[in-house]
């Protein structure tokens, strides 16, 4: 078997409290092949951002092993975790965490600045707003945009580095059934185009049946009632 882009054994997370520790998450295991769309879901205070966080290598498990294109993250220090989190990763958040001051084209260009020159982050700043629809929109700034079209520079923003992997925390939580839909469509051609892997946090059954796959939490544990229809190898139409 190929490896798994994702590979996560035997996550804990534990707070502790005052006088008493709080387990967010308990015994997590589970596998993400390359290319797989796996919906997360399950009820609010369960632990599905808190894994995401996790995955994203933005907060560490108390004990357990979380592997990302067969790396270790778990332990791994800072800088080179920073390093991982750019080249490997995009993230994508209910809300869009765009920088106000900056126009749309700046915003996607932002995490090249790091190391990239100038006029390659210009060109791959341009080339993604292209891919998300937005090219007519590049000098405008997050205020003069509606809710769907910041979350599609959000979304070009986090695919700028080219990462193999998507995670998105309610991506469409902040939107209209129209909108969400339009920006679904993109993550579905982007992950086509682009051969992504995606874990989605979702509430809403219909969009986690775009998935290939589900995977349901609660209580910070793996497993319990699913949503129907998890397993399919064709493209699924978005809901209206
Ligand atoms: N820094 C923290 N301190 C204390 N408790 C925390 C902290 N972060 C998360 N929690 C708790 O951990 C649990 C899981 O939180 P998490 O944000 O992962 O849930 P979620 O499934 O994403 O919920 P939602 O659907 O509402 O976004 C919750 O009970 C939350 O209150
Ligand atoms: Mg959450």
């Amino acid at each position: 078997m190929q490896q798994p882009m994702i590979e996560v054994n035997q996550v804990q997370r534990i707070l502790h409290g005052a006088g008493r520790d709080l387990h967010i998450l308990r015994d997590v295991s589970f596998a993400v092949a390359q290319g797989e769309w796996v919906a997360l879901t399950g009820p609010s205070g369960s632990g599905k951002s808190t894994l995401l966080g996790i995955l994203a290598g933005i907060d560490q498990p108390s004990s357990g092993s979380v592997k990302l294109d067969g790396v270790e993250i778990s332990g791994m220090p800072e800088k080179k975790l920073a390093r991982l989190r750019n080249e490997k990763i995009g993230i994508v958040f209910q809300s869009f965490h765009l920088i106000e001051s900056m126009t749309a084209q700046e915003n996607v260009e932002a995490p090249l600045y790091i190391h990239a020159r100038r006029k390659e982050a210009v060109m791959l700043g341009e080339e993604m707003l292209a891919r998300v629809g937005l090219s007519d929109r590049r000098h405008h700034r997050p205020f003069q945009l509606s809710g769907g079209e910041q979350q599609r520079v959000a979304i070009a923003r986090a695919m700028v580095g080219g990462p193999c992997i998507l995670l998105a925390d309610e991506p469409t939580g902040n939107l209209d059934s129209a909108t969400s839909k339009q920006v679904l469509s993109i993550l579905q051609q982007l992950r086509a185009q682009l051969k992504l892997t995606i874990v989605m946090v979702t509430h809403d059954a219909r969009i986690a049946a775009l998935a290939d796959r589900c995977l349901h939490i609660m209580d910070g544990r793996l497993g319990g009632p699913q949503f129907p229809a998890v397993l399919k190898n064709t493209p699924q139409e978005v809901p209206a």
